[in-house]
């Protein structure tokens, strides 16, 4: 397949604005200011398919046409490069080898909702991105693609780049505001979705990094062409999968959406790390999603395949996970990481985590009781769907999923006081 979001991948200087200029870059910025009106823009997006890359895999063109039209207030884009999803690290390929795309992805979505500004919003460990980006933003300046009057259409656009401190709730998107307006980053309940109050109150849409990237390609192909890879009509495009875990070439490969993940792991993948050693589970959405067991792996990466496995696409970021993994051992650590990360808000979520960590610790520890396994599944299940945010789901879902699935290692745990592998 031609690769389309990371053609300019590998290229020497490819995170300059002479390579992605040599390569076609800004001409979709020039044809969208130059012969479509914002309308048309939104209606070629909604035309693609294109659906949300960040995880819940929203119609973006949808999404877009939220936006008030007649605002008396500024409105804004947020591009959402937070990227804290365990084994999600698609858009740092995108950040730091070709930052003027992310960047063409802005300005033409801020032009299609007639966004004032475009704010990315970087996590703080991606100190190199972050750099990559400032001086691409500088770049863009200085050949008038950003700023007062774009490439003299009249168009008047920001971007403006915000590092955070690194933290996974700043990836939601009502926390994200909140910590760029200088809060503390605390998620709130929707109703009012950002398009209606957003940043400082304004109409705001934000989007995730990969997201964005696609839309140069579909104003100067066509929303017919974008359409028409993948798996039409709800899942198309091309699909970035980060790629990790016991597989001999991990990595970011980009494939129609819809790969099958056979096939990712066979074939991209160069398959299982030790040949000896076959696939026991798959995480396909980054560690919020309820994990596969080898049997269900016979499945297509799309919102909808997964979702009828009773999984999710989520961020794309496969875990793969060989027979010798320990999956007391693999949970707790997934919920280590939740009860770490929950902003504390909310009292199942607070609460919840810390419980479900603990309970996994003392069956990892060999200290595990009788009624534990059915009491993870209890707390789990008072968590799912009582929160203000998903962040809460994202640590329930896979607990659940994992006790629900291989229970007998969990049982074997406590009975034994050792790994049953
Ligand atoms: C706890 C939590 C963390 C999230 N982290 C990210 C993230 O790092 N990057 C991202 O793009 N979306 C993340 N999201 C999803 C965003 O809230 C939002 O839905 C997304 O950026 C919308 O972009 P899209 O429509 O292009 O997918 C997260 C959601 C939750 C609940
Ligand atoms: S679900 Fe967790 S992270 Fe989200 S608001 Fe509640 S306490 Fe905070």
């Amino acid at each position: 397949m031609e690769r389309i979001l990371t053609r300019n991948v590998g290229k020497e200087g490819s995170h300059t604005l002479a390579v992605y200029e040599a390569s076609g870059g800004y001409q979709a910025l020039r044809k969208a200011l130059g012969a479509m009106t914002p309308e048309a823009v939104v209606e070629e997006v909604k035309r693609s398919g294109l659906r949300g890359r960040g995880g819940a895999g929203f119609p973006t063109g949808l999404k877009w046409s939220f936006m008030p039209k007649d605002a008396a207030r500024p409105k804004y884009l947020i591009c959402n490069a937070d990227e804290s999803e365990p084994g999600t690290f698609k858009d740092r390929v995108l950040i730091e080898k070709d930052p003027h795309l992310v960047l063409e992805g802005c300005l033409v979505s801020a032009f299609a909702m007639g966004a004032r500004a475009a704010f990315v919003y970087i996590r703080g460990e991606y100190v190199h991105g972050a750099r990559i980006l400032e001086r691409a933003i500088e770049e863009a300046y200085e050949k008038g693609y950003a700023g007062k009057n774009v490439l003299g259409s009249g168009f008047d656009c920001d971007l403006v780049l915000h590092v955070g401190a690194g933290a996974y709730i700043c990836g939601e998107e009502t926390s994200l505001m909140s910590s760029l307006e200088g809060n503390r980053g605390y998620p709130r309940l929707k109703p009012p979705f950002p398009a209606q109050a957003g940043l400082w109150g304004c109409p705001t849409t934000i989007n995730n990094v990969e997201t964005l990237a696609c839309v140069p390609f579909i104003v100067e192909r066509g929303g017919d062409w974008f359409l028409s890879i993948g798996k039409p009509p709800k899942n198309t495009g091309p699909k970035l999968y980060a790629l990790s875990g016991h597989v001999k070439r991990p990595g970011v490969y980009e494939a129609p959406m819809g790969l099958p993940l056979r096939e990712l792991i066979q074939n991209l993948g160069g398959g299982m790390l030790r040949d000896d050693r076959p696939l026991k589970a798959v995480i396909p959405g980054g560690s919020s999603v309820p994990v596969l067991t080898a049997d269900e792996c016979d499945v297509d990466l799309d919102f909808d395949s997964l979702a009828a496995k009773g999984s999710m696409l989520g961020s794309a970021a496969v875990i793969v996970m060989d027979s010798s993994t320990c999956m007391v051992r693999a949970i707790e650590r997934v919920a280590h990481f939740y009860a770490h990360e929950s902003c504390g808000q909310c009292t199942p979520c607070r609460e919840g985590c810390g419980w479900m960590e603990r309970v996994l610790a003392r069956i990892e520890r060999g200290e595990g009781r009788q009624e534990d396994l059915d009491l993870l599944l209890d707390v789990s299940s008072h968590i799912l769907g009582h929160t203000v945010c998903p962040l809460g789901d994202a640590a329930a879902m896979p607990v659940a999923s994992f006790v629900t699935k291989f229970r007998h290692e969990f049982q074997y745990h406590i009975d034994h006081k050792k790994c049953m592998v």
